[in-house]
């Protein structure tokens, strides 16, 4: 590695061999978190899709897809939300460590079907308003997919998103067909971004293993006659 190659760093706070504690999987990132932000940062269909743009994160763990954005991939903000408080108590202390401010990244609480609990500096014309919404391994159990799905709805609906990009490593297919199957009833369409993280040998960041496939969707609002269906390369 060349003396002038600058290291990027990501600071989070985090215990790598929690699985669940205190009923939340979040104090981990995981591999689904690692491959959206190898495709975010490394290919430029990614990268424009978050410069200049505001950001909303659900579900966010320890926030590190939302420091990405705002540290280095030229978000214009960024809203890092979980239901978790001790989490998002850890991603505000993260915030400093990180070189950023609040007017960059800013952490709050949403339980999905509830009122999104964020400070109101992002708000314009008197409501929150985001771009684009990102998440990452929310859908691993089918008892929680209709919340997520309406809470993507009403992204959509209620926040001025355009696109929610999500990636799902699919450890069971049937969890991921109820995720389809919900986002067809709310008339979300569904379609996957075809990337793949290089294999583990091959990686020079965000290593992960790949030894789980984890696929990337774009989800947007069905147009027209489309309302309602679904589309799925996979
Ligand atoms: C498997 S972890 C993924 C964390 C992070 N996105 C990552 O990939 O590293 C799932 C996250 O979703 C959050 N979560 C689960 N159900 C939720 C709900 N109903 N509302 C908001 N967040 C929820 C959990 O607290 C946890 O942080």
């Amino acid at each position: 590695m060349s003396s002038n190659t600058e290291r990027k760093t990501i600071i989070t706070s985090e215990n790598r061999s929690l699985i669940l504690s205190a009923g939340t999987t979040g104090f981990r990132t995981w591999e689904a978190a690692l491959h959206l932000g190898t495709f975010l940062s490394t290919t430029s269909a990614g990268k424009s899709l978050i410069g200049n743009k505001r950001v909303l994160e659900l579900g966010a763990g320890t926030g590190f897809l939302s420091f990405l954005c705002a540290k280095h991939l030229g978000a214009e903000s960024v809203v890092v939300t979980d239901r978790e408080p001790a989490l998002i108590e850890q991603i505000d202390d993260c915030i400093g460590k990180n070189g950023l401010n609040k007017k960059q990244i800013q952490a709050g609480i949403w339980e999905w079907g509830m009122p999104l609990q964020v400070p109101f500096l992002f708000e314009e014309h008197g409501r929150v308003e985001f771009d684009i919404a990102v998440g990452a391994d929310l859908i691993y159990d089918s008892d929680i997919v209709p919340l997520l799905v309406s809470t993507i709805r009403d992204l959509f609906d209620n926040y001025s998103v355009k696109e929610f990009i999500i990636a799902a490593t699919v450890r069971n297919e049937d969890t991921f067909h109820t995720f389809l199957e919900a986002c067809a009833r709310n008339a979300l369409a569904v379609e996957q971004i075809p990337f793949q993280s290089p294999p583990s040998e091959a990686q020079t960041g965000f290593f992960h293993s790949t030894s789980i496939p984890i696929r990337t969707y774009r989800v947007l609002q069905s147009q027209g006659q489309d309302q309602g269906q679904t589309s799925s390369s996979s």
